[in-house]
C-alpha cells in the first residue's frame, strides 16, 4: 500500500480535527484512495499543551523549516493562518516540490497570485477548500461542478461571527459587544475580531470565490469593504418593522461585462433565503447561466467542518498522486479583461436613517436635497423621539446611483437640523 507522508503546520482546532478524521476514517480513506495517510511531523509553537486528540509526541516540533526540508514528506498542510511565517513556509514547500493544502484565506487574498505562480512553476498543487465556508464544498463546486457555467452573481454570508452578532442583536436584543464576546468564546471569531466585524474576512473570501468564479485576476483593493460596526440595534429594529433583515453580504455581480465586488451590511427582505441564514451559519448563493440559482448552506467554521474540507483536498491530491501526477492544475487564473465597477457607480436602493430636529420644514429641506441629486424617495417614516428636540427619520429610496446619494448625504449631514451623521444601508433585491 502506498504511503503519503504529511507535514502538518498548526496543531490548533482544525489541525486536531484533521488528525481525528485521518485516525477514525483510516480504513475508509485507504479503500477510497488506495493509500495510507501518515502524519510524519506536526509543527506548532506550543508542543507541550494537550490537545483534543492524542498524537505520538515524538513527531511534534517547533521547527517548521526542518519539516519542509524533509524529503520524505509529500504534502504540507498549513493551518496557522496569517501572512508570515505561513507565506514563507508555503512558498518553500512548493519550491521543494511538495503539494500544499491551506485554509489561509488572508494569505490567498493578499498573495494568491504570487503563490499560485510558484506552485505552477514547480508543478505542484495548492488546494484550499477550507479557506471559504470551511466544510461547504463551494470551491470544489466552482472549480468542478459548476465549471460549464458562466457565473453571473454570487451573494454570500461568509462570516459566521458577523452573522452571529446580527442574529443575536435582532432576535435576543443582545448588544454588539456581548454577541461578539460570545462568538469569541465559541471559537469562531478571528484572533483579531476586527477582521470579522469590519468585513475584511468576508472580503478575503469574496476575493477567492470571485477569482475562481469569474476566472479573472482581481485585486483585494477592487472589493469595496464595509463592516457591521455602523449598524445599531435601532437600525435592526427599524429594518425589521419594514420587513427586512440586515445581513453582512459579500456580493459579486457581472453587469455589462464589468464586475461589481462589494462587502457591506445589506437590507434583505425577510422572504429571501439568505435572510433566514441565522447565527454562525454561512450560505453562498451562486447564479450560473446553466444551473440558474444554487445555494450552499451550513456551518462556516468549526473543528470538524473545516477539517472535512482539508481531508477532501487530501483525497484529491492522493488521487492525482496515485494516478501519476505530472502537471499542476492552475490555482488562480491570470486572465484580465472585466472592468471593476467602482462603488460610486453602483445603482441600488437605500435605507437612510437620519436624526433630525422635529420642526416644520425639516423634511422639505431633506427631500429638496435628495431631489436635486436625482434621488427618489420610496417611503419616509418619522419614529418616536429619543430626546426632546430630535427624532429618527427612516427613508427608503428608489434605485439611485451611489455617487448621487453620497453627494446628497454630504449636504444633508451639514444641515443645522441634522443631529447625527446619517446611517446608510444598501438594499439588495
Ligand atoms: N472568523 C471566521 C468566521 C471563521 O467567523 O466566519 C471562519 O473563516
Amino acid at each position: 500500500m502506498k504511503q503519503i507522508n504529511i507535514g502538518l503546520i498548526g496543531f490548533g482546532t482544525v489541525g486536531s480535527g484533521v488528525i481525528k478524521i485521518l485516525k477514525e476514517k483510516s480504513l475508509f480513506l485507504r479503500q477510497t484512495c488506495g493509500c495510507d495517510f501518515v502524519i510524519k511531523a506536526i509543527v506548532d509553537k506550543d508542543v507541550i499543551s494537550l490537545r483534543r486528540v492524542e498524537v505520538d509526541r515524538s513527531i511534534l516540533t517547533t521547527d517548521g523549516k526542518k519539516v519542509i526540508d524533509d524529503p520524505q514528506i509529500d504534502i504540507i498542510i498549513e493551518l496557522i493562518g496569517g501572512i508570515s511565517p505561513a507565506k514563507e513556509y508555503i512558498i518553500e514547500a512548493l519550491q521543494k516540490g511538495k503539494h500544499v493544502i491551506t485554509a489561509n484565506k488572508a494569505l490567498l487574498a493578499e498573495c494568491g497570485q504570487e503563490i499560485s505562480r510558484v506552485a505552477r512553476k514547480n508543478s505542484v498543487d495548492l488546494l484550499f477548500e477550507a479557506s471559504v465556508c470551511s466544510g461547504l464544498p463551494v470551491i470544489k463546486s466552482l472549480k468542478e461542478g459548476l465549471i460549464a457555467n458562466n457565473i453571473n452573481a454570487i451573494f454570500g454570508i461568509v462570516n459566521g461571527t458577523s452573522n452571529y452578532i446580527l442574529t443575536k442583536m435582532a432576535e435576543q436584543g443582545v448588544s454588539f459587544q456581548e454577541a461578539l464576546n460570545e462568538a469569541k468564546l465559541k471559537g469562531f471569531a478571528e484572533k483579531d475580531p476586527s477582521l470579522d466585524v469590519e468585513g475584511i474576512d468576508s472580503s478575503h473570501k469574496l476575493f477567492i470565490l470571485s477569482t475562481l468564479a469569474f476566472r479573472q485576476e482581481i485585486r483585494l483593493e477592487d472589493i469595496y469593504t464595509e463592516g457591521i460596526t455602523v449598524i445599531s440595534s435601532e437600525d435592526i429594529k427599524f429594518a425589521g418593522e419594514l420587513g427586512y433583515t440586515i445581513k453582512l453580504l459579500a456580493i459579486a455581480k457581472v453587469i455589462d461585462n464589468g464586475l461589481e465586488l462589494r462587502v457591506h451590511p445589506t437590507l434583505l427582505s425577510n422572504d429571501k433565503v439568505l435572510s433566514n441564514v441565522r447565527g454562525r451559519y454561512n450560505a453562498v448563493y451562486i447564479r450560473g447561466d446553466l444551473t440558474g440559482d444554487t445555494i450552499f448552506y451550513g456551518p462556516g467554521a468549526g473543528m470538524l467542518p473545516a477539517a472535512s474540507a482539508v481531508v477532501a483536498d487530501l483525497v484529491d491530491l492522493a488521487t492525482s498522486l496515485i494516478s501519476g501526477h505530472k502537471e499542476a492544475k492552475k490555482v488562480f487564473p491570470a486572465k484580465k479583461g472585466m472592468s471593476i465597477r467602482k462603488i460610486r457607480d453602483i445603482e441600488t436602493k437605500y435605507y437612510v436613517r437620519l436624526q433630525a430636529l422635529d420642526q416644520p420644514g425639516v423634511l422639505a429641506q431633506i427631500a429638496g436635497i435628495l431631489g436635486d441629486n436625482k434621488i427618489s424617495i420610496a417611503s419616509v417614516i418619522q419614529k418616536r423621539k429619543h430626546c426632546q428636540e430630535s427624532a429618527p427619520i427612516v427613508m427608503m429610496t428608489h434605485k439611485a446611483r451611489e455617487a448621487n446619494l453620497q453627494q446628497a448625504l454630504e449636504k444633508i449631514n451639514n444641515l443645522a437640523v441634522i443631529k447625527e451623521k446619517a446611517v446608510v444601508v444598501r438594499i439588495e433585491e
